[in-house]
């Protein structure tokens, strides 16, 4: 008889973005007339470029005609498309990375999702607390994580790495030494970064305990400050203890379309194994390349036109970002974030914990935003709020919000 894979059954039972549809949705059928603004999932709202949009139409006659036609897509990426990344996002920025070492993909949560695929079951992965949820889930698939304690929130084989507005939401070196460790900077759900300086000791650390670095930089295109790493090659020595993941979400609003990136320098290695053979083996495997039609509209992110549309989009984000953010600070609250990332991370009010503050929003200001408990037991008594609706509403949210 078939076995499952029994590592699904210690997830907990409800994921949080199904948690609060259900009670935004009980709260609208008991109150049909109330306007509800949704600051919660961290979804674009804003639509394609112009650039992107011409590119898709272009590649869409292209491939309805015979001369043109594509079918499968090179399972690493075009190359059009991954020489466009190696030099905006790398050359430019004095990063040593070679195009054949960037891996075109559907999105970076299914890169960070696949990725632990490469690593034995025992090694102890470090995260980040709060965390975007995906690193811990697909770790506990893969039978990484020990058991759950529902009274900790925690993963017994986890090591927790706390980001609060206690240690300036810069995660400490663990006592354990970890092998793997997660870093997601500018951060989700936080919106806080760390310095390039701060970056450069994780990569230190990682070479010198022989730990890997996983960097999701989901988020780089947010980043407004001078001294903050857009890449984590950018630090020295980060080839050989660092995989980057990037998605075009984000920046180009990419979220229906999905484009991502991993990259895999050739020098990391493990104990002789090229990490860069083993997931180039995995694409081959599992994966027949992101469309071509998509992969033109990446291209076309990276044209000088389609730069400046990036510019403008994430300038109109980041508009809201410091409304929301300057309107919780007006109201007296707590605030963190939002200045190199589209997300505002907010203490809750009277020591609410984040459902409490989150059911006290929907009821009294019609107002959805995140529990941060959610996120991770860190998270507690914060709530997350994200700059990804329109501005219109950013501000009729804020004034709510200054009304309670
Ligand atoms: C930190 C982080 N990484 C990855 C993703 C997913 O990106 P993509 O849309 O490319 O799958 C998100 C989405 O919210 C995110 O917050």
């Amino acid at each position: 008889m078939y076995k499952i894979n029994t590592n699904y059954q210690k997830l907990p039972g409800s994921y949080l973005f199904s948690n609060i549809a259900k009670k935004v949705a009980a709260f609208q059928e008991a109150n049909p007339d109330k306007e509800i603004i949704r600051l919660g999932i961290g979804d674009v709202t804003r639509p394609l470029t112009n650039s992107v949009i011409d590119a898709l139409h272009k590649a869409v006659d292209e491939m309805g005609d015979a001369d043109t036609f594509r079918g499968y897509a090179p399972d690493l990426g075009y190359d059009f498309l991954r020489d466009a990344i190696c030099k905006w996002d790398y050359v430019r920025r004095g990063c040593d990375i070679a195009a054949d070492e960037i891996f075109v993909s559907d999105g970076a949560k299914s890169d960070s999702g696949n990725i632990q695929e490469l690593f034995a079951t025992d090694n102890k992965i470090a995260v980040c607390d709060p965390v975007y949820p995906v690193y811990v889930d697909s770790n506990v698939m893969g039978g990484r994580c020990g058991n759950y304690d529902s009274t900790l929130e925690k993963w017994s084989d986890i090591i927790y790495m706390p980001t609060t507005a206690e240690n300036g939401f810069v995660p400490e070196f663990p006592k354990e030494t970890p092998d793997i460790i997660y870093l997601c900077f500018p951060n989700n759900p936080t919106g806080t970064t760390i310095t390039k300086a701060q970056l450069q000791e994780w990569v230190d650390y990682a070479n010198k305990n022989g730990c890997l670095i996983i960097y999701d930089a989901a988020y780089e295109a947010y980043i407004s400050e001078e001294d903050v790493a857009h890449s984590i090659y950018e630090c020295e020595g980060a080839k050989t203890c660092a995989i980057e993941i990037r998605s075009f979400s984000k920046n180009a609003g990419f979220t229906g379309v999905r484009l991502g990136f991993t990259v895999v320098p050739k020098e990391l290695k493990c104990d002789g194994v090229s990490l860069h053979d083993m997931w180039a083996r995995r694409h081959g495997t599992k994966f027949n390349g992101a469309p071509y039609i998509i992969q033109r509209a990446g291209e076309a992110v990276y044209s000088e036109a389609g730069q400046k549309e990036v510019q403008e989009l994430v300038g109109y984000y980041m508009n809201n970002a410091k409304t929301i953010r300057e309107g919780l600070k007006d109201a007296g609250l707590e605030v963190y974030g939002g200045v190199n990332a589209p997300y505002i991370w907010m203490k809750t009010p009277d020591k609410m914990t984040s459902w409490e503050f989150f059911d006290y929003l929907l009821e009294n200001a019609c107002v959805v935003g995140t529990p941060g408990s959610g996120f991770g037991p860190s998270g507690e008594h914060y709530f997350r709020l994200t700059a990804f609706g329109t501005l219109e509403n950013s501000k009729k949210a804020l004034e709510r919000i200054k009304n309670l």
